[in-house]
C-alpha cells in the first residue's frame, strides 16, 4: 500500500479487510499488531477463553485423586499432568490478552455463568479408573482438537497449541499406561476401568460440539481458518483413533452400534445424547455448581497472592524509574546509599544474568 493510498488516519477499512482476507487466503498468521474484523477478534476471544477456562476447570476432576493416589510415583505423575493444564491455561490466558482481553474479566465471566467450559468437566470422578480413563479418553480429544488448532490463523493461539499438544500426547498415554496396569491386576480393577470406560465415552464424543448441521460458530471458524476441520470429522477422527486402543486394552466401548465401515474405511457409531450435552452446557451436568463454586472459592482465596504480586510488580517498576533518571543502568551515589545492602545484591545479580 502506498503512502498517498493510506491517508492521515492510515489505511480505509476496506483496505485493511482486505489485506486481511488475503493474508487469510495465503495461509499466512495474523499477528496481535495487524488490522482484523471485530467478528475475527470476538469469536477468537471466547474460543480461546472458553479453552482456558476449560484447562482450569479441567485440574479439578483429577486433582481430587492427588492426596488418594494409590502410589507415590502414581501421586507425582498426577501432580505434574495437573500443573501442566494450569500451564495451558496460562498460556491460553496470555493469548486472550494479546486480541485485548483482560485476564481478570475473563475469570469473572467464568465465576458468573457468562463464559463456558468445556461440558466433559461436569462429570464426577467416583474411581482411581476416572483418572485413567480421563487421560486417554479427554486429552486423547483434545489431542485430536488442538493439533490442527497449531495451523490456526491467528499467530500467539497456534504457537501456544504446539508445546500445549506436546504436553497433551503425554498426558494421554499416562493415562493409558495407567489403564494398561490396573488390566494387569485383579478382577476387580478390571471392573474398575471397564466400568469408568463406560460412563465416560459418550461424554467424550460430545467434546467435539453439537453435529455440524447444528454448530452455529463452526462456518465463520473455519471460514478465517481459526478451526481447520468440523466438528463431526473430528469426532470421526477420535473413534477410529480409540477403537484399536480398546481393543489392545481389552475393554468395550458402551455403542452397540459401533463397527468398521469397510466401504467408508472409518468406524460408524451410534448418536450421543444431544439433549444431555445441552442440559449440561446448560449447567445441568452432575457437577456443574460445584465446579463453578470451586474456582470461585479458588480465585478468592487467591487475592491476597495477586495483590502481592501486583505490589511486588509496582516496586520494581519504580525501581526501574528511578534508575534510569539519571542515565540508563545507573543510580546516583545518593539512591545506591538509600538501597538496603540485600536488595543491591538482588540488582546485581539480575545485571549479571542479563
Ligand atoms: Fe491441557
Ligand atoms: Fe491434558
Amino acid at each position: 500500500m502506498t503512502d498517498a493510498q493510506a491517508g492521515p488516519a492510515g489505511p480505509a477499512e476496506p483496505e485493511l479487510h482486505r489485506h486481511f482476507d488475503a493474508t487469510i487466503a495465503r495461509d499466512q498468521r495474523i499477528e496481535p499488531r495487524d488490522w482484523m474484523p471485530d467478528g475475527y477478534r470476538n469469536t477468537l476471544i471466547r474460543q480461546i477463553a472458553q479453552h482456558a477456562h476449560s484447562e482450569i476447570i479441567g485440574m479439578q476432576p483429577e486433582g481430587e485423586w492427588i492426596t488418594r493416589a494409590p502410589s507415590l510415583r502414581r501421586k507425582a505423575i498426577l501432580f505434574a499432568k495437573v500443573q501442566d493444564e494450569a500451564g495451558h491455561g496460562l498460556y491460553l490466558y496470555s493469548a486472550a490478552e494479546t486480541l485485548g482481553a483482560d485476564r481478570a474479566d475473563l475469570t469473572e465471566r467464568l465465576i458468573a455463568g457468562r463464559q463456558k467450559y468445556s461440558s466433559i468437566f461436569n462429570y464426577p470422578t467416583p474411581t482411581f479408573a476416572d483418572v485413567g480413563v480421563i487421560g486417554w479418553f479427554v486429552d486423547g480429544a483434545a489431542i485430536c482438537n488442538q493439533v490442527p488448532l497449531c495451523r490456526s490463523s491467528y499467530g500467539p493461539y497456534a504457537r501456544a497449541m504446539v508445546r500445549i499438544c506436546k504436553e497433551e500426547s503425554f498426558h494421554q498415554r499416562q493415562g493409558y499406561e495407567l489403564l494398561m496396569t490396573m488390566m494387569r491386576g485383579t478382577d476387580a480393577q478390571r471392573e474398575m476401568v471397564q466400568d469408568a470406560v463406560n460412563r465416560w465415552w459418550w461424554p467424550s464424543l460430545m467434546m467435539f460440539g453439537p453435529p455440524d448441521d447444528n454448530s452455529p460458530n463452526s462456518a465463520a471458524s473455519m471460514a478465517w481458518k481459526i478451526k481447520r476441520h468440523s466438528n463431526d470429522e473430528l469426532r470421526q477422527r477420535f473413534v477410529d483413533m480409540t477403537v484399536p486402543q480398546a481393543e489392545k486394552l481389552g475393554v468395550t466401548l458402551p455403542d452397540p452400534e459401533l463397527r468398521w465401515n469397510e466401504e467408508r474405511g472409518r468406524h460408524d457409531f451410534g448418536t450421543p445424547d444431544w439433549d444431555e450435552l445441552m442440559r449440561v452446557i446448560k449447567g445441568g451436568g452432575p457437577c456443574n455448581a460445584q465446579r463453578v463454586e470451586r474456582r470461585r472459592s479458588a480465585h478468592e482465596d487467591g487475592a491476597w497472592v495477586r495483590q502481592a504480586a501486583a505490589a511486588h510488580a509496582a516496586k520494581q517498576q519504580a525501581r526501574a524509574a528511578g534508575r534510569q533518571t539519571p542515565g540508563p543502568g545507573r543510580q546516583t551515589p545518593a539512591a545506591e546509599q538509600q538501597t538496603p545492602a540485600a536488595e543491591r545484591s538482588t540488582d546485581a545479580h539480575e545485571g549479571a544474568a542479563v
